[in-house]
């Protein structure tokens, strides 16, 4: 009862920052913003078996990366990074949620995150830094995202990521926005030589998709944690295109104007849904339609996952997540 407790007291303070810094003319007040958004520093040190730095990809736009390296032996900070040298390492780029608008992985709850997910995949996860609505519309975060691909075939990155990472093993992943930014940013990959960086899945924790219509679950959760319908709206009319609505193919991607993607190579897909979320038919709806048009498709139904479960250290089911995706990756790795 404590983590139900612990949960609740979370989820008003997360729509407390979902709703303060909104003002009505769908601006955000962004120092207001900031300072809900508790941040930590990249911790060199090694915690949990992980070690982490930030990286600038881009000064220009400001993209940056935090990335986590799984790391063995003693202490040491990231200028001598041990990694796990006797084996390569595949990389998960990762996409935070927060709804296009909010959040950064420099944020706590993104920095801890992400540390669990490189330990318990033994991978290096590379956090992204994306430009945010609506200060900046759909497509930049697309296309921020996408550019960290690119960045990680340079030299800069091979100077500056462990020897041992295994371009040949890319896994995009995100929770909420970041897991459609996910679906997207595979689509623009699609038709690019990256090689050899090669995409071998994409992990879509929870992801945000949605529609002009109204599905059961979002209509019948009157009082959702997290997330309310009213600040899901909200999210899609600050990162949509003015004079567009929800079925924009950016959130409808099944809906009357996305284009038919059943040619595009879109690497296996694991979707993580949850039975307390008001997006899970939006999301049931996205695994169907892949499968329909022959794209190989997980489910992980977590009947008591609330939207951002997985990033709640709290919840139990939370390690139950890592794990599913952890054993994601290897079954693509045979
Ligand atoms: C966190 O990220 C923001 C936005 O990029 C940056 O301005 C800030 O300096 C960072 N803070 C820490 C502690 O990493």
């Amino acid at each position: 009862m404590t983590s139900m407790w612990a949960l609740r007291i979370l989820s008003r303070f997360l729509a407390m920052v979902g709703t303060i810094p909104r003002r009505k003319d769908g601006t955000v007040h962004r120092k207001l913003a900031d300072l809900f958004e508790w941040v930590i520093s990249a911790n060199p040190q090694r915690a949990d078996g992980v070690v982490a730095f930030d990286v600038v990809v881009d000064a220009e736009t400001g993209i940056w990366v935090r990335v986590f390296v799984p790391a063995q032996g003693m202490g040491g900070d990231s200028s001598e990074l041990n990694p796990k040298a006797d084996e390569m390492m595949p990389v998960i780029v990762y996409y935070h949620g927060g709804g296009f608008v909010f959040m950064k992985p420099n944020v706590t709850l993104y920095d801890q995150f992400c540390r669990r997910l490189a330990g318990k995949c033994s991978a290096v996860v590379v956090s992204v830094h994306y430009r945010r609505a609506p200060e900046h519309k759909c497509p930049t975060a697309y296309n921020d995202c996408y550019a960290v691909l690119e960045w990680l075939n340079s030299e800069k990155a091979e100077a500056i990521l462990p020897a041992n990472v295994d371009l040949s093993r890319v896994y995009l992943a995100g929770d909420s926005a970041g897991g459609n930014i996910a679906h997207h940013v595979a689509i623009l990959a699609a038709g690019k030589d990256l090689s050899p960086l090669t995409l071998r899945g994409l992990v879509l924790i929870q992801p945000f998709f949605g529609g002009e219509e109204r599905t059961a679950a979002e209509l019948q959760m009157k009082d959702p944690l997290i997330v309310s319908l009213e600040l899901l709206d909200w999210y899609w009319k600050a990162y949509l295109p003015p004079d567009s609505n929800r079925d924009h193919p950016a959130s409808n991607v099944f809906g009357p104007y996305s284009r038919d993607i059943s040619n595009v190579a879109i690497p296996p897909v694991l979707v993580i849904v949850g039975g307390l979320d008001p997006l899970q038919e939006w999301q049931m709806k996205y695994v169907k339609e892949m499968v329909t048009i022959g794209k190989k498709v997980e489910v992980c139904f977590f009947e008591d996952g609330v939207h951002m479960f997985g990033q709640l250290k709290q919840i139990e089911i939370a390690e139950q997540m890592l794990i599913d995706i952890a054993s994601f990756l290897e079954n693509r790795e045979e």
